[in-house]
């Protein structure tokens, strides 16, 4: 167990993951705590033919490809090499045109593309986020800020303490916790905070103890 946030580790980790890996698989509709959560945020997205689109931490743009139906444009960035080619490679093989994948983390969106010229007025990350550090996901929020549009929304889904995490420790493979290791999810209070003081309006969705969803709509 380690309290550090290690880059290159979550990177190796992700780029190591296999086709059928629950956790970073294409299909939105495989029965699991991901799903479930991936889901709901997207309907809080309020999606429509107009909205331009961001999937932070997009995996195998399981997402992605989902809210691609759904309006004009969506951009996905991620960390991992492989899971971005992965991602091309299935949005091409379905014919979709308007999905951009580039490499992009929380901490730089930029990396590979600035993003501002894209109009981006909704951003989603599902079960990414808890990979940083709480000062991170700080500053991961202004770096969102930096991209939205208003009005826009940002729609977090994520592992979250609403209760200490002890007490559900029957429960953390079930949500994919593991230990501490490279996961550090925040407080529900916290995450909140975070989206309060920087001006959005808030509401939380809990779906589970140690799972929820935020949804920051900024005007
Ligand atoms: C559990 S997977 C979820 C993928 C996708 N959102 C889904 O629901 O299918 C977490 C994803 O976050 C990405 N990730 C981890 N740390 C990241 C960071 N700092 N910036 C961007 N993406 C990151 C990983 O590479 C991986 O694709």
């Amino acid at each position: 167990m380690t309290d550090k946030y290690d880059r290159k580790k979550v990177e190796m980790e992700f780029d190591g993951m296999g086709e059928d890996s629950s956790i970073v698989h294409w299909d939105a509709n495989r029965e699991d705590i991901i799903t479930t959560v991936g889901r709901k945020a997207m309907d809080l997205l309020d999606l429509n033919k107009k909205d331009v689109v961001l999937d932070m931490g997009t995996g195998r743009g399981r997402w992605a490809l989902e809210i691609s139906q759904k309006c004009k444009m969506v951009l996905g960035i991620d960390i991992s090499n492989n899971l971005l080619l992965s991602a091309k490679r299935i949005a091409e093989s379905r014919g979709i045109e308007n999905i951009s994948y580039f490499r992009g983390s929380f901490e730089n969106p930029f990396e590979e593309m600035d993003l501002r010229k894209y109009r981006i007025n909704k951003i989603i990350a599902i079960y990414a986020m808890h990979h940083l550090t709480d000062p991170m996901k700080k500053r991961a929020v202004d770096n969102m800020l930096k991209i939205l549009q208003r009005p826009g929304i940002i729609v977090i889904g994520d592992l979250m303490w609403s209760e200490p995490p002890e007490n559900h420790r029957e429960k953390w493979d079930e949500v994919y916790y593991d230990e501490g290791d490279s996961d550090f999810p925040s407080s529900v209070e916290y995450l909140k905070n975070v989206f309060v003081s920087s001006g959005a309006e808030v509401e939380y969705v809990k779906i589970h103890p140690l799972v929820g969803i935020i949804k920051a709509k900024f005007v």
